[in-house]
């Protein structure tokens, strides 16, 4: 089977994208992906209200992305295999039943939202709860359950996570500076791979 990036019918979807056959993406319409993003097979993403994924993204094998809420990440970002993003909840704390085999109004789950912000770096089965933003450059440790908002280039780890240090950010933010001026062109458009090939091809020739 094929590349499914250029037939689920995405709302937007970038160049050099791929998403592997056995992806299981619902409702494609309210998804958007940048370019250079990969999402590897057994990923499971669902729309929710609306999911925005930027350019230089991976979802690695068996991401989970559901809730219902809104889904927001940002360029450069990534989710190592396993992570798991809720971006709405069922009712845990006694209000209603729960579980989507219950009719409303016996069951009333919260539709929230998740943000990861550029930069930032999702460890393998990691968890986030719904209503959080990670901030721009946080790494998160394997195996955390992210409960609190996570503050810019920090690297956290635990369950519940916890700030570890300080992660730099110089050096990749330069790198990406560098990046963004062989790979995108005057007016700031990504120059697809099979361009850059051929001009690299040409200018060897
Ligand atoms: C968070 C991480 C980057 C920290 O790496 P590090 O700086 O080498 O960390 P250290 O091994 O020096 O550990 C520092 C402390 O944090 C703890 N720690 C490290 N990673 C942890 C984790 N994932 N969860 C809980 N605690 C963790 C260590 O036990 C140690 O605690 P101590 O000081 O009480 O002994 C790394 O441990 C990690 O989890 N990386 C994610 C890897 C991954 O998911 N890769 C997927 C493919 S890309």
């Amino acid at each position: 089977m094929a590349n499914q990036a250029y037939s689920l019918g995405f709302s937007n979807v970038g160049q050099d994208v791929v998403v592997w056959p056995q992806a299981k993406i619902v409702s494609p319409e309210v998804i958007s992906l940048g370019d250079s993003v990969i999402i590897d097979d057994f990923v499971l993403l669902m729309g929710g209200a609306k999911t925005t994924i930027g350019s230089f993204v991976h979802l690695a094998s068996f991401v989970s992305v559901v809730g219902g809420g809104e889904f927001l990440m940002e360029d450069f970002a990534g989710i190592s295999s396993g992570g798991r993003v809720y971006t709405g909840n069922d009712d845990y704390l006694g209000g209603y039943l729960t579980g989507p085999t219950v009719p409303f109004p016996y069951r009333v789950p919260s539709r929230s939202f998740v943000h990861i912000k550029k930069h930032a770096i999702i460890g393998a089965n990691t968890v986030i709860l719904p209503g959080l933003v990670i901030g721009e450059g946080a790494a998160i440790g394997a195996g955390s359950v992210v409960t609190k908002e996570c503050e810019p280039w920090t690297i956290y780890v635990g369950s519940p996570a916890r700030a570890l240090r300080p992660r730099p950010k110089e050096k990749i933010i330069e790198l990406e500076a560098q990046l963004r001026r062989e790979i995108y062109n005057e007016k700031g458009q990504y120059i697809p791979k099979r361009m850059r090939e051929s001009q690299d091809g040409a200018q060897k020739q």
